[in-house]
């Protein structure tokens, strides 16, 4: 009996020792996409055309020659990670080839929707230090980590430091060319019948745009912060304004929030859907405020690779930002505290969901 528990014990303790290294390395997966990126392997294998060996990879890439070991290792670990396949598994591992998955698609210069610029933004060390910071952060009443490290909100940093403003309004605008694809794919009848659109926190107006080519009756404002929508050009049915969805909103029938309200505590988010419901009042017609962000499923026990990244997403708002990812329950709260009558949830965007919100 005794040495059945000492084995018992054993594993367990094998196995808790195992899974906190696997914790305190994580950072191991995220270093190695950046180094992928850095690297350009992703389009290197893509203009081969086919799958490539290391054998022909290695010499394309911008390392030192006393450096190509490392490569194998890099991809092995790549491979496992699902950014890579092996193809014609060779015993020689110069000779084994690699071909790129929908993931490493998505790391492609080419492709409009590539989340290069997020992997840039979020490991720049201006975005990376803050996480230091976190216990710091508990003991003090700034309002974020970023707070803490850099002495200013994000806003205001992005404001003043023209590197990050543009890393974040490109990884906003590549996001933005995805999800808008996906909606007006899946969603046509949420915009149908609309005259008026304002996207608040717009960025620099690429979901406005798809928004306004698809729908030529649509009239479509971007309305952001003066510094990122200055100087940019509208067209037709496509205008920018500058100003503070915290004192006015330009009316309209429809205004969307994407990935706006995850940005901001839940008295700062009935404030800016108070000032939606003005501007639609403003307007008169009966109107909504399409939510995209995301809904939690904090019900699940066990959650899978999915629910794990809305939750990196929650963290990742509260340490930058004074925001937060939201479960039905909360989100409901918010929209009745703001005076709405009734919502619809949709859950088409993956880890998010269009949530309509009627006056
Ligand atoms: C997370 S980004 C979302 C951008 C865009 N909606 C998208 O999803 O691609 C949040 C946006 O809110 C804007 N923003 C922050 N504070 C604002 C304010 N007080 N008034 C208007 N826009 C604001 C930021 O400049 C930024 O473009």
């Amino acid at each position: 009996m005794e040495s059945q528990n000492g084995e018992h014990d054993a594993s367990n303790l094998l196995k808790a020792q195992s899974h906190i290294w696997n914790h305190i390395f994580n950072f191991i997966n995220s270093m190695s996409l950046k180094c992928v990126v850095d690297l350009g392997i992703p389009d290197i294998i893509h203009n081969y055309g086919k799958p490539m060996s290391l054998s022909k990879l290695i010499p394309l890439l911008p390392i030192h020659p006393s450096k190509t070991f490392f490569i194998y290792r890099l991809m092995r670990i790549m491979t496992h990670s699902g950014f890579f396949s092996q193809h014609n598994i060779s015993e020689n591992e110069l000779e084994t080839e690699y071909v790129l998955t929908d993931t490493s698609l998505l790391l492609l210069k080419d492709n409009p929707m590539n989340m290069r610029s997020f992997v840039h933004l979020v490991f720049d060390p201006v975005l990376t230090k803050p996480w230091h910071q976190l216990s710091s952060w508990l003991t003090n009443d700034d309002p974020t980590a970023f707070e803490t490290t850099h002495g200013m909100l994000f806003w205001d940093y992005a404001e003043r430091e023209s590197k990050i403003n543009n890393l974040f309004n490109d990884a906003m605008a590549s996001d933005a060319r995805l999800v808008s694809s996906v909606v007006i794919e899946k969603c046509k009848e949420v915009f149908n019948g609309l005259e008026s659109l304002v996207d608040v926190g717009g960025g620099t107006g690429t979901m406005a745009k798809a928004l306004a080519k698809s729908f030529p009756q649509l009239e479509c404002t971007v309305f952001d912060l003066p510094h990122v929508v200055v100087g940019l050009q509208g067209t037709d049915n496509l205008k920018y304004v500058g100003g503070d969805m915290f004192k006015e909103i330009p009316p309209a029938d429809a205004i969307l929030l994407k990935w706006i309200l995850h940005d901001w505590n839940d008295d700062e988010c009935v404030k800016i859907l108070k000032k939606c419901k003005e501007s639609l009042l403003k307007k008169g017609n009966e109107g909504k405020v399409i939510i995209i962000d995301m809904v939690l499923d904090t019900k699940k026990g066990d959650i899978n690779e999915s629910g794990k990244t809305q939750l990196f997403f929650d963290m990742l708002m509260t340490v930058l930002v004074k925001g937060k990812e939201r479960n039905d329950k909360e989100w409901i709260k918010l929209i009745s505290l703001a005076g709405f009558s009734d919502y619809k949830i949709i859950p088409i965007l993956g880890l998010r969901s269009l949530i309509e919100v009627y006056p």
